[in-house]
């Protein structure tokens, strides 16, 4: 068993690889400044484990919180989630962006490395595919220059970690390319729980259902995929969040930068998550097709063979599931983790 720093862990993906963390045995320790998320979330995920968490509230652009924590705890690898996720808002504030994902990550690996740690694992994304390339997407297809600003920290953030490897092999580092992160914990008790009106699809689509907002507005239904509505390959966040059990099993025991695809490799349609939420929830989601969002592109999804074959991982969770659990968090947390 080791001992794992988990940066961010008190958001959505964090929160539930918290979770199975402890549910594996592992000690955590987690830093959240909690700028987009709620301490809630970890004592819930003690909860549901029956576990303990040492959780430091801090930010990871903070050197000395950070030298603090590795000299009073012995960490063995860290998990990384800590980071801004707003594409439309880093269009607009891109120095925020580029300060807290880059700066931040440089903060982070350089206590690392005077703490003697160099085993990671880092949230990416899809986003980093070079957009020419067709679905299913695999690990050897070139990177682009992502649409947006968010995308690019993490491209650069990507590139940085390969050098550092490259240049030094005590690193060993895993790069995890999400695809659409769904779902919630089978309990309800933790889930996802944006600020404001939601960016993205499935919280979007469960405040509909909830009544919070009146209908879903679907980005263009003229693309080039079977129904017109854009294609995304969306991933239980328990599956997620088990990917980075894994990587860590494969890290701790291995040297370099690798990349993993982490999705389920099937591309579902905007319209088909509409209609199949429906179907399994039992609950009517009214819906208008708008034109398309901009920097959005028809269609991804993962070839995720590489991940299954070197990881050990494999996702247990389909789409009923994922449409079941994020419904069931949604209705139990009408207002996420601000109970009043
Ligand atoms: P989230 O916002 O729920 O979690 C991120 C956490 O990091 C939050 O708790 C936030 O308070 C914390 N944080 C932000 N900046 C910090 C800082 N400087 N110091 C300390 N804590 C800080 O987001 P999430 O969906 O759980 O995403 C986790 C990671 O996965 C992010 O890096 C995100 O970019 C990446 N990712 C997410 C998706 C997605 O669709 N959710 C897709 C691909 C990649
Ligand atoms: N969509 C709608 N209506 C909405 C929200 C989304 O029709 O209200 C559509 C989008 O056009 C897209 C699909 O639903 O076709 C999924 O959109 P999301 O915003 O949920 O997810 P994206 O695929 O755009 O973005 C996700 C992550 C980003 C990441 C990107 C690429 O949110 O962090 O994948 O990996 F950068």
């Amino acid at each position: 068993m080791a001992k794992i720093l988990v940066t961010g862990g008190a958001g959505y993906i964090g929160s539930h690889t918290c979770v199975e963390l402890l549910t594996a045995g592992h000690d955590v320790v987690v830093i959240d400044n909690l700028s987009n998320s709620s301490a809630a979330s970890l004592s819930r995920a003690e909860q549901l484990t029956q576990k303990k968490l040492s959780f430091i509230e801090g930010d990871i652009r903070d050197a000395t919180v950070l030298d603090q924590l590795f000299q009073e705890h012995s960490i063995d690898a860290v998990i990384h989630f800590a980071g801004l996720k707003a594409v439309g808002e880093s269009q607009q504030i891109p120095l925020r962006y580029f300060d807290n994902n880059i700066g931040g990550t440089i903060c982070l690996i350089r206590a690392m490395q005077r703490a003697g740690v160099f085993k990671l694992v880092f949230s990416s994304s899809a986003t980093v595919y070079d957009e020419s390339n067709a679905s299913p997407l695999n690990e050897d297809m070139p990177t682009g220059m992502p649409s947006n600003n968010y995308g690019y920290t993490k491209l650069i953030v990507e590139q940085m970690l390969e050098k550092l490897a490259a240049a030094d092999d005590q690193w060993s580092i895993a790069l995890l390319r999400y695809f659409n992160p769904v779902g919630a914990h089978k309990s309800g008790r933790i889930g996802e729980d944006p600020n404001g009106i939601p960016n993205n699809l499935m919280p979007y689509l469960t405040q509909v259902a909830v009544g919070r907002r009146q209908k879903l507005s679907i980005f263009g239904n003229d693309y080039d995929t079977p129904d017109g509505t854009g294609v995304r390959d969306y991933i239980h966040v328990v599956d997620l969040a088990n990917a980075h059990l894994c990587a860590l099993n494969h890290r701790l025991k291995t040297q370099g930068c690798r990349a993993w695809n982490i999705g389920t490799g099937n591309g579902i349609s905007v319209k088909q998550i509409r209609d199949n939420f429906e179907k399994v929830n039992g609950v009517e989601i009214p819906f208008e097709y708008v034109p398309r969002r901009e920097g959005d592109v028809a269609t991804s999804f993962a070839d995720n063979a590489r991940a299954i074959a070197e990881l050990g991982w494999q996702p247990q969770y389909g789409l009923a599931d994922m449409l079941a659990d994020s419904w069931n968090w949604q209705k139990q947390n009408p207002n996420g983790f601000n109970e009043s």
